[in-house]
Parts: C-alpha cells; sequence; structure tokens
C-alpha cells in the first residue's frame, strides 16, 4: 500500500469520522444510525426521516427520501443515475476518478449506468432467472439441511457463523464454480469487504479490504484463465467462452459473490433475530414451515439488508417537493420505506400475516433490481424452514454484536440456543 496514499486517507478518515459523529450529536438523523442507540433501534430515526418535508436535506449535503413513495421513484426514475457527470462516485470523487473511501470496491455493472450496466447485466442474467434458479432448489434444500442438523445436534451456536454465512456461500460459489471452495476463507473476505462496502472507517479496515479485494480477484482471475482453456458450463465458464476482458470479468464475478452472500446471510440472520424476539412468528413458523415464503418477506420488509442505495441526477429533476439539481446524491432508504406506514398497517410489528405481502423495496427497483431476489428468497425460503422444523425453541442468547454500517443492518455474532 502505497504510504502516500495512506497519509491523504488517514487524514481524510479523521475529518470523515470525527464530521459524523459531530452531525450525529448535532442531530442529523441520516448519521445517528451508525451509532448507539439508534444502531440498534432505528425506528425512530426513520420516522423522523419519513416525516419530515421529503426530500430531507441532511446537513452531510446528501438528500434522504424516506417514504415508499419517493424510495419507489428514484430507484425507477431513469433521470436518476449511479455515477455523476464527470464518472467520480457519488458524493466525491477523486480527480474525476472513483474516491477509494467513498468506494473501496469496484462492484461492476451495480455501478455503472447503461450502455455498460445492461452489457454487462445482460451477460450473466441468465443464469438468475426464475426458472434456473428453481433447478437449483434441491442442492439449496440439501445444504440448508445439513447446516441446520449440523446446528441442532450442537444446541448452541452462532446464527451467523455456523448457518446465514456458509448457506449462501456454498450456493453462489457453485453457480459461480468454484471448486472446493474454502468457506472460511470466503466468509472472511466477505466480511471484510462487507464491512467496507458503506465506506471506510479506519485505515486498518482499508488496509483489510484491500487485502480481501486482493485475494479474491486473484483466486478469480487464476479460475477464469483455467476456464479458457478447459471450458465449464458454470458461470465463470461462460465468462471465459465470452472471452469477456480479464478485469471486467473478475469484478463481475466478484459482486456477484459479494452480493450474493453478504445480503442473504444478513436476511436469514435477521429473519431468526426479529420472529424469536416477537416468538409468535416464530412459532407460527414452527408449525408451518411451508410458511417460510410469508416470513422470508416479511423480515425483508421488516429489517431490509441493504439499507440504502443512491442516485444522482445529470439534470435537474424535480422529486418530491424539492429541485434536485445536477450530481446531488439523493440516498434512498430503503430500509424506511418498508415501516411505512402508508404503505403498512402497524409497521413496526412482524406480521406473518400482512397483506401488504412482498411490497417493500428490499431488492430495489428499477433496471438495478436485485438479479438474485429469486436465489435470495429460495435460501431465505430453505433456511428458515429448516431451521423452525428443527428448532421449534430457538432463542437469542447474550453475546450479539451488531455491525457498524449504515449500508447493511445486519449482525456480526448472533449467539443463539435451541
Ligand atoms: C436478501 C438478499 C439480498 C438483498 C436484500 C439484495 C439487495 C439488493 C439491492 C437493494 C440491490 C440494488 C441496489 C441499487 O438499487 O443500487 C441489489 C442489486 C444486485 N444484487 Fe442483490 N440482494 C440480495 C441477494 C442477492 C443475491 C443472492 C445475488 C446473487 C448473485 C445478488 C446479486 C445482485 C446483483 C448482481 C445486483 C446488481 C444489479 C444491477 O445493478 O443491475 N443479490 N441487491
Amino acid at each position: 500500500m502505497d504510504l502516500r496514499r495512506d497519509v491523504a486517507l488517514g487524514a481524510r478518515l479523521a475529518v470523515v469520522r470525527a464530521g459524523g459523529l459531530a452531525l450525529a450529536l448535532s442531530g442529523d438523523p441520516v448519521l445517528r444510525l451508525l451509532y448507539r442507540p439508534w444502531i440498534d433501534d432505528p425506528t425512530r430515526v426513520q420516522r423522523r426521516l419519513r416525516e419530515a418535508a421529503q426530500p430531507y436535506a441532511s446537513r452531510s449535503g446528501v438528500l434522504v427520501v424516506a417514504t415508499a413513495a419517493l424510495c419507489r421513484e428514484v430507484v425507477r426514475d431513469r433521470r436518476f443515475l449511479v455515477r455523476p457527470r464527470d464518472g467520480g462516485s457519488l458524493g466525491g470523487s477523486v480527480e474525476g476518478g472513483r474516491d477509494p473511501l467513498l468506494e473501496p470496491v469496484d462492484l461492476s455493472f451495480l455501478g455503472m449506468d447503461p450502455p455498460e450496466h445492461t452489457r454487462l447485466r445482460r451477460l450473466v442474467g441468465g443464469f438468475f432467472t426464475p426458472a434456473r434458479v428453481d433447478a437449483y432448489a434441491p442442492l439449496v434444500a440439501r445444504l440448508a439441511e445439513r447446516l441446520a442438523d449440523d446446528a441442532a445436534r450442537r444446541g448452541s451456536f452462532d446464527l451467523v457463523a455456523d448457518v446465514a454465512t456458509p448457506l449462501p456461500v456454498a450456493v453462489i460459489a457453485e453457480i459461480l464454480g468454484v471448486p472446493d471452495v474454502d468457506a472460511g476463507a470466503f466468509a472472511r473476505w466477505g466480511q471484510a469487504v462487507g464491512a467496507g462496502l458503506g465506506g471506510v472507517r479506519s485505515l486498518r479496515a482499508l488496509h483489510r479490504l484491500d487485502g480481501a479485494v486482493a485475494e479474491l480477484r486473484g483466486l478469480l482471475g487464476d479460475l477464469l484463465e483455467r476456464r479458457r482453456h478447459d471450458p465449464t458450463d458454470d458461470l465463470i465458464g461462460h465468462l471465459a467462452a465470452e472471452d469477456v476482458d480479464a478485469h471486467e470479468a473478475v469484478s463481475l464475478a466478484a459482486l456477484l459473490l459479494l452480493a450474493g452472500f453478504e445480503t442473504t446471510s444478513t436476511l436469514l440472520t435477521n429473519a431468526v433475530a426479529a420472529m424469536t424476539d416477537a416468538r409468535e412468528p416464530w412459532a407460527q413458523l414452527a408449525a408451518h414451515p411451508d410458511r417460510a415464503g410469508d416470513a422470508v418477506e416479511e423480515a425483508l420488509r421488516f429489517d431490509a439488508p441493504i439499507q440504502f442505495t443512491a442516485r444522482t441526477p445529470h439534470e435537474t429533476v424535480r422529486l418530491g417537493e424539492r429541485d434536485v439539481a445536477p450530481d446531488t446524491v439523493v440516498m434512498a432508504m430503503l430500509g424506511a420505506a418498508g415501516r411505512d406506514p402508508e404503505v403498512h398497517a402497524d409497521p413496526d410489528v412482524f406480521d406473518l400475516d400482512r397483506p401488504t405481502k412482498g411490497e417493500h423495496l428490499a431488492f430495489s427497483g428499477g433496471i438495478h433490481y436485485c438479479l438474485g431476489a429469486a436465489l435470495a428468497r429460495l435460501e431465505g425460503r430453505a433456511a428458515l424452514a429448516a431451521l423452525a422444523e428443527r428448532m421449534p425453541t430457538l432463542h437469542r442468547v447474550p453475546g450479539a454484536v451488531r455491525r457498524r454500517s449504515l449500508l447493511l443492518r445486519s449482525y456480526q455474532r448472533l449467539p443463539v440456543s435451541v
């Protein structure tokens, strides 16, 4: 790592951190979400944001929308893009390029606008169609049942490390065609990268992230090279056969790997935490494991794993009560949208019988609608059904650790016992 970059970044990190904390303490609701007590229960902050005139102008310079209607508008309206006019990062470019603090990982087409977005998304879209995902169901069920059996045998376990992470890691590794996956290493990389996705907050985190990304790129690059000589019909084999540029292909594979497991792991963990805390939903699911689909949808609404996304217009766009100037960052609070009482009655109650089932923005919308939504739903259903069937009295035990991230609302550890 370049020393000059470190010094420059270190100075900026200190400013960003101190600035963030000062703003949180002085009442900026967005930044409060990073700190106790709001990080444990963001509902009050979300409500305040929703009830403010929309869009809410945060002191951080970002416009925030937190109602379901405006969040939907931002992600669907094609005038809102993911890159500012100079092609740099949302919220700050470095010499017209990506800002490593704001955007420490190259997330391939997730961070691209058309036409590049369209081209790359099409290239891999075929692996995630509902029909294709149905074909993965037996594998996913087998993996979920094996993990749940092992966990039930142990009696007390960490839901994150023992069930919620290994399942999506194994599934996405299979789809990509990563052989003999070292689940431990993937989980470590994912944790490091996941922790950095919302912007890194220390030099140590940035180094860890750089290291993790380099290892991941190394492994995927080797694999791609091998597939060029030795074709396979998995996703990496497909990229090799299509003769995709190596850098582009590796970023794409990394996006799928990373987008595919931290998020799904978070869904499973948040779902179990919310349902066992409220007791009744978990008991309902244990009695009727076939209702796991309802549990997945309600968990996505109740605690969206990805709490926000961001866009910017290249021209002035009228949004709610404001004109949004070009290059202004607009944060769409997907998590707050799931709790919008205009859409969901008693939004802070976890209700398996909710009539508005599925009306959430946890998978975003528009052209960046989550490519893995069907797969995530399949994994969520399989894991929740397997756990509830075997462990009807599952409950938390002390020791839960939340991840301090604005982007991913998740746990680092969630100890539970049968
Ligand atoms: C519960 C689990 C998941 C959640 C909550 C989730 C959430 C999201 C969200 C919110 C976005 C859009 C971000 C934006 O609008 O800027 C997104 C995009 C994406 N997701 Fe997921 N995701 C999940 C699982 C998966 C899985 C299993 C995969 C599989 C490979 C995946 C792959 C992707 C990809 C490739 C994109 C980029 C789409 C694009 O830019 O066109 N996700 N996801």
